[in-house]
């Protein structure tokens, strides 16, 4: 079992220095200092994000009978949020730093255990100024005292004077008395300031509609909703019969309060979601189903079933009207994290948008005639942190010490062949050998068509190797002498080329014509 506080902190620095350096994933507009909580794919992070959802997409519509695709608007009426409930209730609890204004979710702050210095107010002699206004600074460590508790406090208070000149060393504190807190969440652990009271902040994005934007809309806080509404033109126009599904993947936006891990809290993402429709007795057995379901399909994509921990979400804990939800976590280099839940929601969707839209959206069972309002089972996966999982997964560092004990190492990503970014790279051994250009070139022509390939013509064989594996090409290609049929006594090699693979770094040697065939069968 997993250490749960497990952290690696530098394993992460590395992994997001590389997803930079490499063209993966870029802060957004990085170069005006960033947009906090919102992150661009470059070249590589595109492919290997488009190949996530392709498998995704594959595997959970085109390769079953019982699930549709849709993609719905990110614009969202703001009926649609009112009735599911993201208008009234779709918030965080958050309250202020007194000193510092630094805004934290109430319901995140690590409880505090120290002296807690309490003040009523503050003067200024010389100028006659003062201030009765209750403030409370907590030292959690023993060896720092009073005297902090005071620089602190008079840090806040002379925030209020109209002469900014007065320097807060000058200021007199009143009223000063000490009490003894055990797990305190009254202050903030960075600064030790009081936190005001806790109010509740909506995290959706809201915007205006139309040339005198009067109408208000949202950027839709999760792909579900568009599908909740859009449920029975789907059912009416697809004929579908129950259980059924319809998937969708697309963006999503949260204003988070506290953008962090790179890409895992974002507030923009995008989700990949199914809502599987049933009837009511059916339900409880689906969500197990679907749980087995999702792990599979982690593990296929490279993030094995035993780095992915369930769990149960308690009584207490789930959304109201969810009987069953798991939550798949798995261990990020910077805790063990949810990577997608999957929730049993009964029928609080459908019911909420046939109450508030008063349309009817009942399913009726034409065998049997019985009419009810469809129960709903949830898998909900975020495709960047899925993309994240798959990149932690895959990174590798590994030791090549020669038997010499000359030092070498490895960065090796390690990802599957369906969901690597670059499937094949085509190396020329020599890049001023015109008939090794061409037959590379050749080779390149026969596979685009069918892949994303790179060719490669700079630099020794091995560094252009090292190259790919660092971005997790699973198979180079390499056109040499042999293949032209120029080396003496292997002429029988002529058309063929060599096929280095990337994890066992063995080497084998594969006709032309069969290439496509061979690597189509193994990036799929
Ligand atoms: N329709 C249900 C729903 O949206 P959720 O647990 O809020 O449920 C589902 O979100 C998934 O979306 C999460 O498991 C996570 O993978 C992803 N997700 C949610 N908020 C995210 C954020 N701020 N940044 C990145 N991914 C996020």
């Amino acid at each position: 079992m997993a250490n749960k506080d497990y952290t690696d902190p530098q394993k992460m620095e590395k992994i997001v220095s590389l997803c930079k350096s490499k063209g993966f994933i870029f802060q957004s507009a990085e170069i005006y200092g960033g947009l906090n909580g919102c992150w661009d794919y470059g070249p590589l992070g595109t492919e290997l994000k488009r190949n996530v959802k392709d498998y995704w997409w594959r595997k959970n519509v085109q390769e079953r009978d019982d699930i549709l695709g849709m993609d719905g608007s990110i614009l969202t009426h703001k009926d649609v949020l009112t009735a599911s409930g993201h208008v009234g209730g779709f918030s965080d609890p958050m309250c202020s730093d007194l000193l510092t204004k630094q805004r934290l979710r109430a319901d995140q702050i690590e409880p505090q255990t120290g002296t807690a210095y309490h003040y009523t107010g503050a003067t200024h002699e010389e100028s006659g100024w003062s201030i009765e206004r209750e403030y409370s600074v907590i030292i959690t460590d023993a060896n720092q005292g009073e005297n902090n508790a005071r620089k602190i406090a008079k840090n806040y208070y002379v925030d209020f004077l109209n002469d900014k000149d007065i320097p807060a060393k000058k200021l007199q504190l009143v009223g000063e008395s000490t009490t003894e807190e055990t797990d305190t969440v009254s202050y903030n652990p960075e600064s030790g300031s009081l936190l005001g009271d806790a109010k509740d902040f909506n995290l959706m994005f809201q915007t205006e509609m139309g040339a005198t934007g009067g109408d208000i809309a949202y950027l839709r806080p999760e792909t579900a909703q568009t599908i909740f509404v859009q449920y029975k033109h789907i059912l009416d126009t697809s004929r579908i019969k129950l259980p059924f599904g319809i998937a969708q993947i697309g963006k999503a936006f949260r204003n988070e309060i506290n953008p962090r891990n790179f890409t895992f809290r974002s507030r923009e993402f995008e989700q990949m979601e199914i809502e599987y429709f049933c009837h009511p007795d059916d339900g409880l057995r689906l969500t197990e189903e679907w749980l087995e379901k999702r792990l599979a399909f982690y593990d296929e994509i490279g993030v094995p079933r035993e780095k992915i921990h369930v769990l149960d979400v308690p009584d207490g804990e789930r959304a109201h009207y969810s009987s069953k939800t798991y939550d798949l976590e798995y261990e990020f280099p910077f805790g063990i994290q949810e990577l997608e839940g999957v929730a049993y929601r009964g029928n609080y969707d459908v019911s909420k948008h046939q109450e508030h839209s008063k349309k009817n959206l009942e399913y009726i069972d034409t065998e049997t005639n019985e009419r009810f309002v469809p129960h709903v089972v949830e898998p909900s996966a975020g495709c960047d942190r899925t993309c994240l999982a798959v990149i932690c997964e895959a990174y590798h560092v590994e030791d090549l010490t020669k038997e010499g004990g000359k030092k070498d190492e490895r960065v090796v990503m390690r990802f599957k062949p369906s969901i690597a970014p670059i499937k094949a790279a085509i190396l020329p051994l020599l890049k001023n050998k015109p008939e090794l250009v061409a037959k590379a070139k050749e080779v390149k022509n026969l596979l685009q068509p069918f892949m994303n390939v790179f060719y490669d013509e700079a630099a020794a064989i091995g560094r252009r190797y090292r190259r790919q594996d660092e971005v997790g090409t699973p198979f180079c290609i390499a056109i040499d002498f042999e293949t032209l049929g120029e080396e003496e006594g292997s002429e029988e090699l002529k058309d063929t080329v060599t096929i280095r693979h990337r994890d066992s770094m063995e080497q084998e040697r594969i006709a032309i014509s069969d290439l496509l065939p061979w690597l189509l069968e193994r990036i799929r």
